[in-house]
């Protein structure tokens, strides 16, 4: 999604924008601008397109000490130079920029326009260069203001003035804004990323709050007028963390990085010596945790999918119902929440506005809900109950990967928490564990066979139709599967529970149609053998992700992919390795756009 930065200081602004943007590229975008004021006026340079464009078009000495920036992914109004932020006022002198969508934009452009101000965007973040400057006199923070207790919607929004020098004012209702503290200089950005080159001392700023800037001061007061006292936060992110080193893209890094991040996502949270977790943010009592009759993981995409995993296993291992939801389909469905069930929320962004949203209604009908994030110090993790974060490190590819296995791993622990306090006996419990630990030894020697994935990446790629097909716990990881190869490849992918075909999508089998089988050696593996063998009756090729000397299948398979034999319970670990790499080198051997494939963002902070 869109991206923000500022930046007041000693330095040449321009620059440090440029930089800041590239840092959120990740995010997802489709255009981008730079507002740098100098000497009582202010230069905007905007391009439709990437960055390189972009940088390409500023010139080299573009003077300035204050600026803000932005990418766009577009919402409102078409991808084109006039559409990209920042946008000015009619007079020249305000600009602005935008994350977030302005509900009430028609009405206000309307009564604008009657006003006799003619728009030259499509956008809904103009209005809000408008309105400020209809409502300026002389201070910025105060127009602001008013303009905010117009707007209705979300919006993280950056402004700044001609006539007030080296000022940035901020405000947030609903969309990211953190303000990053340096030397005799501060910087605004939508995450820490913008920022980290320049800071890691930051500040969160909430729903409400505006912000106004100076590069040796800041001060946070409400809509109202009133101060609020902040905390400022330490990113404990190192800038390496977020370059790609000897990698060819974040994707790839991240896949790699799968054995250190789900080790750090268990560290220091496993009990051998009671057979149990500890898991500290969850703010809960045993005696509470002993009185949960119900479990629910609400979030959307790979997260949503981490989640289908997790109830396989919860309701296997705990015995406690469990489910999980689409977060954009429980806000609306009017959710009855009952007493003694708990809700995750599951985001490694901690910014999904479908999963926020979901968790503030469940919130407001008194829920008790927990996050499952990887971003320390987003809203999600701010906003809710209590939680655990994955410690994944920064996940910058818009494919999620390692944040997926993070996410079933810290859920894994709490799903061994609370069966250790039911049913699961100590026994039983070390047996977890050490399936538990034997995870990332298991994921890296899966990766040591990443060159097979790729040469069936290279015979199979050209495929227009896939099927993934799974059947248990590895039904989500299938659905997963299909999720990962068609947004980075765009080749189009369904994920379908094995039994499921025979009611409806073997229609689709035929000899260029592969199917992609997951047949782990667990207690549905007959069943997906005979599947199997129905889609090669029609001719359908037919990949098999199975374990290591499973003969059976290669008797039928065109092409098998071997991992090692595992506890029943963490196949979904092995099998999703491949799956991830076979989405990446397909990507990689069609051309895609891996880190930031096309329409999608990072962050998907809007409905
Ligand atoms: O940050 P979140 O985990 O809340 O994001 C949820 C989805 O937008 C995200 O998982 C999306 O599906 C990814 N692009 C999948 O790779």
């Amino acid at each position: 999604m869109c991206g923000i930065i500022g930046y007041c200081g000693p330095k040449p602004a321009a620059p440090i924008l440029i930089e800041g943007l590239k840092r959120l590229e990740y995010r997802g975008y489709d255009s981008a601008g730079i507002c740098v004021g100098n000497n009582g006026e202010l230069n905007v340079v905007k391009r439709k397109g990437k960055l390189q464009v972009l940088d390409a078009a500023v010139p080299a000495d573009f003077p300035g000490w204050y600026g803000i920036g932005h990418t766009r992914w577009a919402t409102h109004g078409e991808v084109n130079d006039t559409n990209a932020h920042p946008h000015i006022d009619r007079s020249g002198r305000i600009a602005i920029v935008h994350n977030g969508i302005i509900e009430n934009y028609s009405a206000l452009r309307e009564k604008l326009e009657q006003d006799g101000h003619a728009f030259r965007t499509e956008t809904d973040s103009e209005v809000i260069a408008y309105l400020l400057s209809t409502l300026y006199e002389g201070d910025l923070e105060q127009a602001v203001k008013q303009t905010c207790r117009i707007l209705k919607g979300t919006y993280g929004i950056v402004a700044m003035h001609q006539e007030e020098p080296d000022l940035l004012i901020g405000a947030r209702n609903g969309s990211p804004l953190v303000l990053g503290i340096g030397d005799k200089e501060m910087l605004l950005g939508s995450d820490v990323t913008a920022l980290i080159a320049h800071t890691k001392q930051v500040v969160y700023i909430e729903d409400g709050e505006v912000v106004r800037v100076t590069p040796t001061s800041y001060r946070t007061t409400d809509l109202g007028d009133r101060q609020i006292d902040k905390r400022v936060d330490t990113i404990s992110w190192e800038l390496e963390e977020i370059e790609k080193d000897e990698f060819r893209h974040f994707m790839e890094k991240e896949i790699f990085e799968q054995p250190e991040s789900i080790k750090r996502a268990m560290q220091g949270r496993v009990d051998h010596e009671h057979a149990t977790a500890h898991l500290g943010g969850l703010n809960m009592s045993n005696r509470e945790l002993l009185e949960i009759e119900r479990v629910k993981l609400v979030a959307a995409g790979t997260s949503y999918h981490a989640g289908m995993v997790v109830s396989y296993l919860m309701e296997s291992l705990a015995r406690i119902p469990c489910n999980a939801e689409l977060a954009s389909e429980l806000r609306y469905r009017n959710p009855i929440v009952e007493r003694n069930t708990i809700y995750f929320v599951i985001s490694q962004s901690g910014e999904t506005a479908d999963t926020l949203y979901a968790m503030r209604e469940l919130q407001r009908k008194g829920a008790r809900v927990l996050g499952i994030c990887n971003v320390v110090g987003a809203t999600i993790p701010r906003e809710s109950d209590g939680g655990v974060y994955i410690h994944s490190g920064p996940e910058i590819a818009v494919a999620s990967t390692k944040a997926f296995t993070s996410q079933l791993t810290a859920l894994y622990l709490f799903t061994l928490l609370i069966a250790r306090m039911r049913d699961m006996s100590y026994e039983q419990g070390l047996n977890f564990i050490e399936a538990l630990d034997s995870i990332p030894a298991l994921t890296r020697s899966v990766l040591d066979r990443h060159a097979e994935v790729e040469a069936l990446a290279a015979k199979y790629c050209r495929a227009e139709d896939f099927l993934f097909l799974g059947r248990g716990i590895n039904y989500p990881v299938a659905l997963e599967g299909a999720l990962k190869l068609k947004e980075i490849s765009y080749i189009h992918a369904e994920g379908y529970s094995a039994a499921e075909i025979k009611h409806g999508p073997i229609a689709l089998i035929n000899e260029s149609t592969p199917s992609l089988f997951i047949v782990p050696d667990d207690g549905l593996r007959e069943k997906v053998i005979s599947n199997m063998k129905e889609v090669k009756a029609r001719k359908g090729p037919v990949i098999a992700l199975a374990v290591e000397g499973d003969r059976d299948v290669a008797a039928i398979a065109d092409d098998v992919f071997y991992v090692p034999k595992a506890g029943e319970l963490v196949y979904p670990f092995a099998m999703m390795i491949p799956l991830q790499l076979f989405a990446y080198y397909c990507a990689l051997q069609l051309g895609r756009d891996v880190d930031q494939p096309r329409n999608l963002a990072k962050s998907v902070t809007v409905e």
